[in-house]
């Protein structure tokens, strides 16, 4: 099954707003430049490129594209719509597992976040090179384990562990897996952790993340957790382990 999870269809499925409220705590990373414009910097943008899961776009809203032959996918009609806004840009509904593209169609294939949501990733990253042109370059992004520790610890001690749980495709299955499907796998990491300030941004990624809301005892949890925090540290800390995965068809 090369499907979205059950997971994905909740989280993203009729609107872009959890992307977008989980998206905003990354203003508080520690590295000045912030994930979009480093993953530009790396991809290989030349000719013809494919973006699967490519969500509301933001990419492609802070990476010049112009003279690229640009191709935006997600199976969700909610990111399609907002995908269309973007200049320039051939916006098709699919899953990444079935693409309606033929073989070799693409210079670039760019998977930005999305394959740990797929059932299948190995299935998915086969279709991936098919429609890759030989010598083609794919472009993978994802998290380890460790990604967000404090915030899957903060879900523990309020009872909530089904908050953040990473599975499936991770920094360390993910070279394993490129490499099943393509050759000359480079793994670089992007340096950031997050230094929050206040509690609303933590809420609200929590909240992003839920299937059922947390209750307003879990709020006060929360906030009694990070107040404490924030009167000895100055900041809420937050682990990242970010990668990119980039490897030849
Ligand atoms: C975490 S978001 C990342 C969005 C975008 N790539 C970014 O980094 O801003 C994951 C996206 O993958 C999409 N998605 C999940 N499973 C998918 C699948 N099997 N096929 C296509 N899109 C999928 C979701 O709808 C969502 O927009």
């Amino acid at each position: 099954m090369t499907s979205p999870s059950a997971h994905a269809v909740r989280q993203y499925a009729s609107s872009t707003g959890r992307l977008t409220a989980r998206m905003a705590i990354h203003a508080y990373g520690t590295n000045p430049q912030d994930w979009f414009s480093w993953l530009g910097e790396r991809l290989p943008l030349a000719g013809r490129v494919l973006e699967v899961g490519a969500g509301t776009g933001e990419l492609w809203r802070r990476v010049r594209h112009d003279g690229l032959e640009l191709t935006l996918t997600d199976f969700s009609a909610a990111m399609c719509a907002r995908l269309a806004s973007v200049p320039g840009a051939r916006v098709r509904r699919c899953v990444a597992g079935a693409l309606p593209f033929v073989d070799g169609s693409f210079d670039t294939v760019v998977a930005n976040h999305m394959l740990y949501h797929v059932d299948d990733p190995a299935a998915a990253l086969r279709e991936l090179a098919r429609v890759l042109r030989p010598g083609g370059r794919i472009a993978v992004a994802t998290n380890g384990l460790a990604h967000m520790t404090e915030l899957r610890e903060l879900g523990t001690r309020i009872g909530r562990p089904d908050l953040i749980a990473w599975r499936g495709f991770t920094a360390g299955n993910g070279p394993g897996l490129i490499a099943a499907a393509f050759s000359g796998v480079r793994v670089e990491e992007y340096p950031a952790d997050l230094a929050v300030p206040s509690v609303a941004p933590i809420l609200a990624y929590l909240g992003s993340m839920a299937d059922e809301p947390l209750t307003e005892a879990q709020v006060a949890a929360v906030e009694g957790i990070v107040a404490e925090r924030i009167a000895a540290d100055g900041v809420f800390r937050v682990r990242k382990h970010t990668v990119l995965m980039t490897a030849t068809r």
